[in-house]
Formats: structure tokens, C-alpha cells, sequence
């Protein structure tokens, strides 16, 4: 794996690792007010990021681009304080609140970036 493919990857192995704690931790301590933080790590955290991995491993032409790793960046930035943020919230940190929504529209951005580093294979249906 090259370009932003590699860091990808290595963000989603990461992301399954902290979920899978978080999800065992849920159901050991029957305590499941986490729940929408484990959810969120697993598919918006791992699956998210293993599918942006193997499709810049696909197309090696565009995951080569410093604008892929941008989007990297800013996927990953805006998703690890999403995430953490969120946890934070449900913990019962209230006033953490803008933080978790000025993260939510990074990650929209990230994908949105996506889209635009996409746009050739897009165009090529
Ligand atoms: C070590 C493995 C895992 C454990 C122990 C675990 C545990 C849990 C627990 C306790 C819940 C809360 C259920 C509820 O309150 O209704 C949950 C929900 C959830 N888990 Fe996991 N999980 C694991 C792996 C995964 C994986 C691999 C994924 C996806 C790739 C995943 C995605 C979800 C989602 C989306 C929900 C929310 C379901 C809903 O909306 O009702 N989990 N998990
Ligand atoms: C802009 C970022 C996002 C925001 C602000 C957001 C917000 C939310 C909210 C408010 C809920 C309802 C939670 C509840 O009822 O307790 C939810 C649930 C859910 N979201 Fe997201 N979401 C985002 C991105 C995503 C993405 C990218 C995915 C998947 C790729 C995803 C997957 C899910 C799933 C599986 C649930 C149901 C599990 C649960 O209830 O926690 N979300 N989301």
C-alpha cells in the first residue's frame, strides 16, 4: 500500500482496536450509554477508513496526490475528535458540545474532499 492508502489502513486497524475495547468494556459492564461512541469508532472510524484505504490502493494514481493526503488529515483529525468527543459528552460533559459538532462538519468535509478526489473515476462510469 502507497500514498494515503497506508495511513488509512493503519487509522482504521486503529480505530477497530479502540471500538472492540470500548464494545467489550460496554457488555462487561452492562453499561451501554457509550454506545453511539462505539458505533460511531467502528463503522464512521474503521469501516470509513478501510474503504478510503483500499480505494487509494486501487487507484495509486490518486491516492499519490498531496490532495489525498490531505483528505487524510483532515478525515482523520476531525474523526478522532469527533469520536473522542463524543465519548467526553455522553460521559456527561455537556459543555463539550461544539467541539463534537465543529468535528462532525470536518469529517463531512473530509468526505466531501473525497468526493473531489474521486472525480475522475466518477466522470469514468
Ligand atoms: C469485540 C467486538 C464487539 C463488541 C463486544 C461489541 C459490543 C457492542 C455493544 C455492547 C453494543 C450495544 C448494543 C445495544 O446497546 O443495543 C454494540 C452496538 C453496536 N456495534 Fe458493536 N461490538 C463489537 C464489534 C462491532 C463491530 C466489528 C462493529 C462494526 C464494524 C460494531 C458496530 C456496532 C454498531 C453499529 C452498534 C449500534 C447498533 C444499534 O444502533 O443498535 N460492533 N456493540
Ligand atoms: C457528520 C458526522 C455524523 C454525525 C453528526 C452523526 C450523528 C448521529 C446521531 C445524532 C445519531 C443518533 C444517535 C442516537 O440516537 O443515540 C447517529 C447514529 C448512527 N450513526 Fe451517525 N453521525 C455522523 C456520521 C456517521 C457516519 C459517517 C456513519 C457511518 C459510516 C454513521 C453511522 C451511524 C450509525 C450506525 C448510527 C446508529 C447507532 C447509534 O444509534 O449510535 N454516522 N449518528
Amino acid at each position: 500500500m502507497k500514498g494515503a492508502a497506508r495511513p488509512f489502513f493503519i487509522l482504521a486497524v486503529c480505530y477497530a482496536v479502540a471500538g472492540m475495547v470500548l464494545g467489550i468494556a460496554m457488555a462487561a459492564m452492562h453499561d451501554h450509554t457509550q454506545m453511539p461512541t462505539h458505533a460511531h469508532i467502528m463503522v464512521a472510524g474503521f469501516l470509513m477508513s478501510s474503504v478510503f484505504a483500499f480505494f487509494y490502493h486501487l487507484f495509486p494514481e490518486i491516492g499519490s496526490r498531496p490532495m489525498a493526503r490531505i483528505h487524510f488529515y483532515v478525515q482523520a483529525i476531525s474523526g478522532v475528535v469527533l469520536v473522542a468527543s463524543l465519548f467526553v459528552l455522553l460521559q456527561g460533559t455537556e459543555q463539550i458540545e461544539p467541539v463534537t459538532a465543529l468535528a462532525s462538519i470536518g469529517f463531512l468535509a473530509g468526505m466531501l474532499l473525497f468526493i473531489w478526489n474521486a472525480r475522475p473515476v466518477l466522470r469514468a462510469a
